[in-house]
């Protein structure tokens, strides 16, 4: 590893590629990670851990305490993606692979599910939005993570087994401190906040408005608009440029994230962070795509850039990240991308893929 200089760190991270494609893509970002610690003299050590499907295989449980421990004890969690189609076809199963991610969530205090929205302009034509739309869109996305329908209690099903329910619950202090959040990134951007609720309908959705009115008149320099969830499912793809920070509940976040992401092109190329109240976590936003595991098919930009978000996020490395994106760029201007942007060119191979963005880096 790269010298230990006096403003260098240790970067000490724990790798979790998980399940289906995880380990692959995992592979190409922890390589990223080693190339810019050498660029930059940063000292790196790291442990892999299991989670998901392939923790239950192992030990049956998919977060066992053993990678908890792991977590806890380091400063970052790089993390592939987790799930297998066994299960997915199998509802009675007693032990999930999501539960390991629904658990990690909660055991970190991951409260906060950061999810940027930027476009390629080699990609705009992937788009499934007009390019006129599309063409500069650039928002973030901050989706509330332990609370919410995922984890309200009780949940379940009436004993003749006909009837089920899940419960939505939030408390004031779960929603301020993410209203907070989303206000502190505004002010590092274009100071706008959205907040997505279904106030009209719910009542944790009130809460959250209620509270949200009380917040807003401390950050006179935002600017707050309120939207309901279908308007806003509408709105991002009628008018992205609309937003700069959007911020709003679980299960909301977890269906306008994903139809955020796909308006840049492709969902191979969204990171995440998560953070809270221990070490965050670092993961691309698509799942473990079984069908192409093991193939060096799929698209590991994602997990490079969920790379680049922990340098920025975890480390306070700005410049380290930003260099991540400029190698991003690079590889798709030079046309160097897996089949699912590679157009009617050639496409390459995960691990190429890797490969050139890591010479980016070293040169
Ligand atoms: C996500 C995923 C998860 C979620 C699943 C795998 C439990 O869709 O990270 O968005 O619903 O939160
Ligand atoms: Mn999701």
């Amino acid at each position: 590893m790269g010298v230990l200089t006096d403003e260098s760190k240790k970067l000490n991270i724990a790798v979790l590629p998980g399940d289906g494609i995880g380990p692959e893509i995992v592979e190409q970002a922890l390589n990223v990670t080693k190339a810019v610690c050498e660029k930059f003299g940063h000292a790196l050590s790291y442990e892999y851990g299991i989670v998901g499907a392939c923790a239950i295989d192992a030990t049956g449980f998919p977060y066992p305490q053993a990678t908890h421990d792991l977590c806890m004890n380091s400063d970052a969690v790089l993390f592939g993606a987790i799930g297998d189609p066994k299960y997915d076809n199998d509802p009675s199963a007693k032990v999930r692979p999501e539960q390991g991610l629904l658990k990690m969530r909660k055991d970190l205090g991951l409260y906060a599910n950061i999810r940027p929205v930027t476009t390629f302009p080699s990609l705009i034509h992937k788009s499934p939005l007009r390019a006129d739309l599309v063409e500069g869109a650039d928002f973030m996305c901050i989706r509330e993570l332990t609370g919410g329908m995922y984890f309200g209690r009780p949940q379940g099903r009436s004993e003749d087994g006909n009837t089920a329910y899940d419960t939505c619950i939030y408390t004031r202090e779960e929603v301020e401190r993410i209203l907070h959040l989303a206000y502190k990134y505004a002010r590092q951007r274009n100071n706008k906040v959205t907040m997505v609720d279904k106030a009209n309908v719910l009542a944790t959705s009130r809460l959250w408005r209620q509270i949200a009115q009380e917040i807003a008149p401390q950050y006179p320099d935002v600017e707050t608009e309120y939207m309901f969830v279908d308007n806003a499912a509408m709105r991002i793809i009628q008018w992205p440029k609309s937003f700069d920070v959007m911020v709003t509940e679980n299960l909301f976040g977890d269906i306008l994230t994903d139809e955020a992401s796909v308006i840049t092109g492709s969902l191979g190329m969204s990171p995440s962070a998560s953070i809270g109240i221990h070490t965050s976590v670092f993961e691309p936003i698509h799942g473990s795509y079984p069908q192409a595991a093991g193939k060096n098919i799929a698209n590991p930009i994602a997990t490079i850039l969920s790379a680049a978000l922990m340098f920025e996020y975890a480390f306070g490395m700005i410049e380290e990240g930003a260099l991540i994106r400029e190698a991003v760029a690079a590889s798709m201007d030079a046309g160097v991308v897996t089949e699912d942007i590679a157009n009617d060119a050639k496409a390459y191979k995960t691990s190429e893929v890797g490969e050139w963005i890591v010479k980016y880096i070293s040169k």
